[in-house]
């Protein structure tokens, strides 16, 4: 199965074998298909946030499940809402917003689907998804069983959970996620501070404001093949910190807890990278050096070699460690 169009950074790939999963009742059958065979089983959303093998041994189950619920334990103002794995992300947004609920404004155009949001707690512009997540449903391919995760039990951190650290054992079919018919916005990112004096602010102008500043500084995978954002910005230490600050008094970095969390796409910038390709013309996006773009389709051996590159080229002048941020669905 040709899975070329169906990865965001348009990297060519194959599947030994595809299933579409349109009812939750047909995952436990396939993964015992695979398992009996020891193929394994990935699942496969928007692929907006993976660098793929040319070839990808075992089964993919392409994640089609739809449906939005208000469910019972909704109280008072706070209403609680299950998102099929399947719903396209940002149509949840834009439907959340429609019926007056707010929580998930800032989190508008985030590209790929409801169920891989928890993977690696989607955030942007002041909110994470483990804001407003309460609960995951999945299947554990481990155990071979259904289980539930409440928020506290599914390990979210910045980019990061128990889904994300436990690659591809959990199948997730829909997340619960708490929304309010009061608004609280959160205005804090650069771009949004502006919106803080209007009296007439409601979700709606929220979510319009953050589309219109990812659209200035993100490229449409449609457009231009990318993953979004391809490293993480790195924590360090208040140590570390202070002398890179002291060096370069520009640095651009926000307090975390007690570390220090430095703008990736900043030191990238510094290193001269913004706009630069390889010969496969795999490169860093010249409104946003942080996203990786791929725009002649190279494979994801090229795509490797650009992080290593960049990985090396901010080490050797920073320091610091770059981590990738997409996943990587490898041959094996
Ligand atoms: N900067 C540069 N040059 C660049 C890019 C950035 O100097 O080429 C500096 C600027 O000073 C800018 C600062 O870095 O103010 C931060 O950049 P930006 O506001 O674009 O945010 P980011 O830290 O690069 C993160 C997320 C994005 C998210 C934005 C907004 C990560 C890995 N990325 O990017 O998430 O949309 O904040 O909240 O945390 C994604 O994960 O795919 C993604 C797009």
């Amino acid at each position: 199965v040709d899975l070329s169009a169906r990865n965001t950074l348009g990297v060519t790939a194959h599947a030994d074998y595809w299933a579409d999963i349109t009812d939750r009742t047909q995952i436990p059958e396939l993964v015992d298909w695979a398992q009996a065979r020891s193929l394994p089983v990935r699942v496969l959303g928007g692929g907006s946030n993976l660098v793929m093998a040319p070839r990808i041994r075992g089964l993919v189950l392409g994640m089609n499940l739809r449906g939005r619920q208000r469910l019972d334990s909704s109280d008072g103002r706070l209403e609680h809402w299950r998102f099929q794995a399947g719903e396209n992300w940002h149509e949840c947004v834009r439907f959340s917003v429609e019926q007056g609920l707010s929580g998930l404004e800032n989190l508008a155009l985030i590209p790929g689907q409801a169920g891989a949001a928890p993977i690696q707690n989607i955030g942007a512009y002041g909110v994470e998804l483990s804001d407003v997540l309460v609960a995951v449903d999945a299947f554990d391919t481990v155990e071979g069983r259904w289980v539930r995760f409440a928020s506290k039990d599914c390990d979210f951190a910045y980019r990061d959970s128990r889904f994300k650290q436990a690659s591809n054992r959990y199948i997730i079919t829909s997340i619960d996620l708490e929304l309010s018919r009061d608004f609280h916005p959160v205005l804090d990112y650069g771009p949004l501070q502006s919106l803080k004096n209007r009296d007439d602010l409601t979700p709606w102008t929220v979510m319009d404001t953050v589309i219109s500043v990812r659209q200035s500084k993100l490229p449409d995978p449609g457009d231009i093949p990318n993953a979004g954002s391809f490293f993480k910005n790195p924590l360090v230490s208040e140590e570390v910190y202070r002398s890179l600050k002291q060096r370069w008094p520009e640095l651009v970095a926000y307090p975390s807890g007690a570390a220090w969390k430095l703008a990736a796409g900043w030191l990238i910038d510094q290193c001269g990278l913004k706009g630069q390709a390889n010969a496969s013309g795999v490169g860093c996006y010249d409104k946003q050096a942080l996203v990786v773009v791929n725009p002649r389709r190279a494979d994801g051996s090229e795509i490797l070699d650009w992080q290593r590159h960049v990985q090396s080229e901010v080490e050797s002048t920073f320091g610091v460690r770059l981590e990738r941020e997409p996943r990587l669905w490898n041959g094996s």
